[in-house]
């Protein structure tokens, strides 16, 4: 689901850039990636994700994308163009994403699968595309932050089957993904590193 305006404001700016720069140190400390690393961050928005990961993973090929076009077009503005010859951004859905099976070393999400209807689709399809050894870096959003009495009137979101800390853990650890390290916000949301089985 695309976002409304309120949360574009809330995405598209300098305090969500300095957080994310927090967020992908420390995951970054929690498992650097391999060498020559080819990785994708779903729902990347305007690209500023992309671009601290770029700078603190270094992979050897980042790829980006989002479901709004109108996100990608921004991400053209908002790179540099040494970064943009270093990302491949482009429009997509997590639900169907175009790499064959165990084909990438790294997927990171940022704040995206609380937006996807069918979020157990969604965390099927990226486990499907990681490497056996793979890791899923992920920063997520419970409902009682977006959806509380006042979020709900401002912000747009899915309303049915949202997931808490209990229902996502128990959805990634299904799908074959264990966790290596976490930071929970109760009610809020969790930053996590989590390796797809061998
Ligand atoms: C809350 S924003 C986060 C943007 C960025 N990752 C960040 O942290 O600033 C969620 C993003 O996910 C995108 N999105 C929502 N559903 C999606 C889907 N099914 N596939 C890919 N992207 C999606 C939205 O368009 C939006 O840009």
């Amino acid at each position: 689901m695309k976002l409304n305006w309120a949360e574009r404001l809330v995405v598209n700016n300098p305090c969500r850039v300095m957080e994310q720069r927090f967020e992908i140190r420390w995951l970054r400390r929690t498992l650097p990636l391999p060498p020559e690393s080819v990785v994708l961050e779903i729902g990347c928005g305007r690209g500023a994700g992309a671009s601290l990961i770029l700078k603190e993973f270094q992979p050897a090929a980042l790829h980006a994308m989002d479901l709004d076009w109108k996100m990608i077009r921004l991400g053209k503005r908002f790179l540099s163009s040494r970064e943009k010859q270093s990302i491949f951004m482009y429009v997509g859905d997590v639900l169907h994403l175009p790499y064959g099976d165990g084909s990438l070393d790294a997927v990171y999400d940022f704040g995206v699968l609380h937006h996807v209807p069918d979020w157990r689709s969604a965390v099927s399809e990226i486990c499907r595309i990681l490497k056996p050894g793979g890791t899923f870096y992920v920063e997520e959003l419970y409902p009682t932050l977006y959806q509380n009495f006042i979020t709900r009137h401002i912000l747009l979101h899915p309303t049915e089957d949202r997931f808490g800390s209990r229902d996502f853990r128990a959805a990634l650890a299904a799908a074959g993904l264990n966790m290596v390290d976490s930071l929970e916000v109760k009610g809020v949301g969790l930053l996590a590193v989590l390796v797809k089985e061998a």
